[in-house]
């Protein structure tokens, strides 16, 4: 009897099976809106338990990369209402994972009057794609005010709220990968001086107030997680506390009692390893739902959630290239493979054309 297909709830949820897919950008979205074709993917992909969603903006000033969405005005809204119903009628659940970008961006991809913003004026090492001049290296942030990072945490409340909404089940936050929240988390981002920086009880500080007003907004069954502990995307190298600072943080995130926590590996696309110690510190401090997420086939998610290592296992590359990868791993069907080239380019070349079996 299979575990990875088998129904199973998620706070007050039930999901019709243990996959999840993976949060992941695919700028399909001009004007940062999303649109007709995104309803179509997402709807395709709609076998799986629970539909993470592309890093969505919860304001102007995150919208750092080329034709993301966002989930902040009524028209955006109204287009992740029709994502909602489509994938609610093939039966899966839908989060929207909240993605600010802080110093990941660039102001050839900002709306007028947006500004890329970061903990501190540390500027990101590397490059950002825009559609206007192509690469770019990353320009210097401005430093948030503590005026900036209460407007911040307002327009996380905001976008929460809509994404409900929009009929929406829940919200994952971005707290992995390099973005605004992990910017705070670690110290190489994190040069301040005041009540958010400097020691790990500082530097938690904003990522748990976005929380706890997150739950307050919309109820915690409706918050998750993602994070990145030993993670170094863009431009974040290790450091001696990784351990000890994200044990304070899972005992922290366990106490205002989120739904989920859900763990980002990139071991399998080259990035370093994470230690399995970290991924069972979380399981066993945690106790609402755990993901783990990397490089899973169906017999490692089968093995993983047999052992009890997590209750539910995201899969990104797999289900970019198979709209019926249920389908395809229930029945020991060969898969497609991605196509790297299609990532984040316009149009539905490379993403909605993926051939299903029949
Ligand atoms: C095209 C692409 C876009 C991605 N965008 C995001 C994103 O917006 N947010 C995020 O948390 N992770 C993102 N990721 C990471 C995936 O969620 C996942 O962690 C990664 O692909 C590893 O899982 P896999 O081995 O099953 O593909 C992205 C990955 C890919 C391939």
């Amino acid at each position: 009897m299979s575990l990875l297909f088998s129904k199973t709830t998620l706070g007050s949820l039930t999901l019709q099976n243990r996959l999840v897919m993976a949060p992941m950008t695919r700028s399909r979205a001009p004007g940062n809106i999303p649109n007709a074709l995104m309803v179509q993917y997402y709807e395709q992909r709609a076998s799986a338990g629970l539909i993470i969603t592309e890093g969505t903006s919860p304001s102007p000033n995150g919208l750092g990369y080329a034709r993301i969405p966002g989930i902040f005005s009524a028209a955006q809204l109204a287009e992740w209402k029709k994502i909602a119903d489509a994938v609610h009628a093939k039966g899966a659940k839908i989060f929207v994972q909240l993605m600010h970008c802080g110093r990941i961006g660039h102001p050839l991809n900002l709306p007028a009057g947006a500004r890329l913003v970061a903990p501190s004026a540390v500027t990101a090492a590397g490059e950002m794609y825009t559609d206007a001049e192509g690469m770019k290296p990353h320009p210097a942030p401005q430093a948030m005010t503590e005026a900036d990072i209460k407007a911040t945490i307002e327009e996380f409340v905001q976008a929460a709220k809509n994404a409900i909404a929009a009929g929406c089940d829940g919200i994952e936050l971005h707290g992995a990968n390099g973005y605004l929240l992990e910017q705070f988390i670690r110290p190489n981002s994190n040069q301040r001086t005041d009540r958010y920086g400097g020691p790990i009880e500082n530097r938690t500080r904003f990522v748990l107030e976005v929380a706890e007003a997150l739950i307050k907004a919309i109820g915690k069954d409706k918050v998750g997680i993602r994070l990145s502990p030993f993670g170094v995307f863009n431009d974040m190298p290790a450091y001696e506390a990784m351990t000890a600072d994200y044990s304070y943080l899972a005992e922290q995130l366990n106490a205002l009692g989120l739904v989920y926590i859900h763990i980002v590996d990139h071991s399998a696309m080259g990035a370093p390893p994470v230690p399995d110690s970290i991924k069972t510190m979380f399981r066993s401090v945690f106790k609402g739902t755990l993901i783990l997420s990397g490089g899973y086939d169906a017999a490692r998610a089968e093995s993983d959630l047999a052992v009890g290592k997590c209750d539910l296992v995201a899969v990104g590359r797999p289900f970019l290239a198979n709209p019926d990868l249920i389908a395809r791993w229930q029945s020991g069907a060969e898969v497609n493979a991605p196509d790297f080239n299609t990532f984040y380019t316009p149009g539905p070349k490379g993403y909605t054309d993926y051939p299903a079996l029949n």
